[in-house]
């Protein structure tokens, strides 16, 4: 009879998670946030509000968000015209849109990664779906830390992570009494992303993208109120503290040391970035306190302007921008040509969450 230490051992895998393979997805409307102010004001018939209107088109230009995806159009909207309105009862109606949209998002990215990863789907052994579309919002990269561990805790396992937004719960027809309301309507996009994750990658069949080396959160102190996501009768009363930016510049420098400290690594110049773009504003502290140069947030930036923030996932569309760039400009390796690098989740609790990354040859 075998022991428990035996059943344990001979579950152990013999090297670190990779991620494996990726696919992303969007609805297709698309709005640019230079029109957005009218398209936005006519359809909750808010046109009289103009002082809001125009501090509206500045928190837009503001953003540097160029274009995102959403699935509410003026159809869509025309027909659910309580949407339009400030904190109206529209709960059952918004997830009624959600619990037949937010699956076909995610399965359209799902699909890519499979597509990508060209093996049989019966060979994924764990699938995690991750949502804020309906309950409290989630943590940004803490997902990865999950599929990080099946894949390491689990011989020949093969993970398939899922996420998918859409950011229906929290529309609303602007007010002034909820600014930070309307810097969400900014900022928010829709999308999906999926990644296949698992160890002990299998020789010219699976094509490794990434090492996930080591993972931690921490929870910055002090920070309960910062971000919030209240599900009401009305869907989602979204609240962003204006000083969340300085806060996770006060933080940020003690999460990179107790990551790289072991890889005597203290020039943050040196390494890879792939970090959440929760903001313009957050990614120019992340910059300015580090001395940054440019290039080093360039995909985070990228992805913000092409979708927005779309939470969770918009990490994983950094991360694939980043490979992608990497291939483009002739890197032989997935980070910029550069071995190291750094994954920062930011989510509400305010949690910070840092993966330690390996380079992979491409
Ligand atoms: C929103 C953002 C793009 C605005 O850019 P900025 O450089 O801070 O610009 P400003 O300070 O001039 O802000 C523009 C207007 O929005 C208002 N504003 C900005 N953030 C706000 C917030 N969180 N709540 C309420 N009002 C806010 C400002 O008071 C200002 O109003 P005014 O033009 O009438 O003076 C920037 O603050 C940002 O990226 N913030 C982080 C967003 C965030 O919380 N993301 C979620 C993380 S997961």
């Amino acid at each position: 009879m075998a022991t428990v230490d035996e059943i344990r051992q001979a579950q152990r895998v013999g090297s670190t998670a990779t991620v494996l393979a990726m696919g992303t997805a969007n609805p297709s409307n698309c709005v640019y946030l230079s029109t957005y102010p009218d398209v936005f004001f006519h359809l909750t018939n808010s046109e009289h509000k103009t002082k809001l209107k125009e501090k509206f088109q500045r928190i837009c230009e503001k953003t540097k968000i160029k274009k995102r995806y959403m699935h509410l159009t003026g159809d869509i909207l025309k027909k659910n015209p309580k949407f339009c309105e400030f904190r109206t009862p529209t709960l059952d109606a918004k997830l009624d849109i959600l619990i037949v949209e937010i699956p076909k998002l995610g399965k359209e990215a799902a699909t890519k990664a499979i597509k990508e990863w060209g093996q049989p789907k019966s060979k994924i052994t764990y699938l995690i779906f991750c949502t804020s579309a309906g309950v409290d919002m989630p943590a940004g990269a803490m997902r990865l830390c999950l599929a990080k561990e099946l894949a390491e805790n689990n011989k020949d396992s093969r993970v398939l992570l899922v996420c998918a937004e859409m950011r229906i719960l929290a529309f609303s027809g602007p007010s002034e009494t909820h600014i930070d309301g309307l810097v969400g309507q900014a900022l928010f996009g829709d999308g999906a992303a999926a990644v296949i994750i698992g160890s002990d990658p299998l020789p010219k069949v699976e094509n490794p993208l990434f090492e996930l080396v080591w993972i931690a959160q921490t929870i910055l102190p002090d920070s309960g109120r910062y971000i919030k996501g209240d599900i009401r009768e009305v869907g989602m009363i979204l609240y962003l503290n204006q000083d969340l930016p300085n806060l996770v510049s006060k933080h940020i420098e003690k999460a990179l040391v107790n990551a790289f400290q072991p890889l005597n690594i203290s020039d943050y110049n040196s390494i890879f970035w792939i970090s959440h773009p929760g903001g313009r504003a957050i990614l120019d502290k992340i910059e300015a306190k580090f001395d940054l140069k440019p290039e080093k947030l360039q995909a985070s930036r990228h992805v913000l302007s092409e979708y927005g923030n779309m939470t969770g996932e918009t990490v994983l569309l950094v991360m694939d921008e980043m490979r992608r760039r990497s291939k483009d400009e002739g890197h032989g390796i997935t980070g910029e040509g550069l071995e190291w690098g750094v994954l920062l989740g930011l989510g509400p609790g305010i949690t910070l969450d840092t993966i330690l990354l390996r380079s992979v040859a491409i």
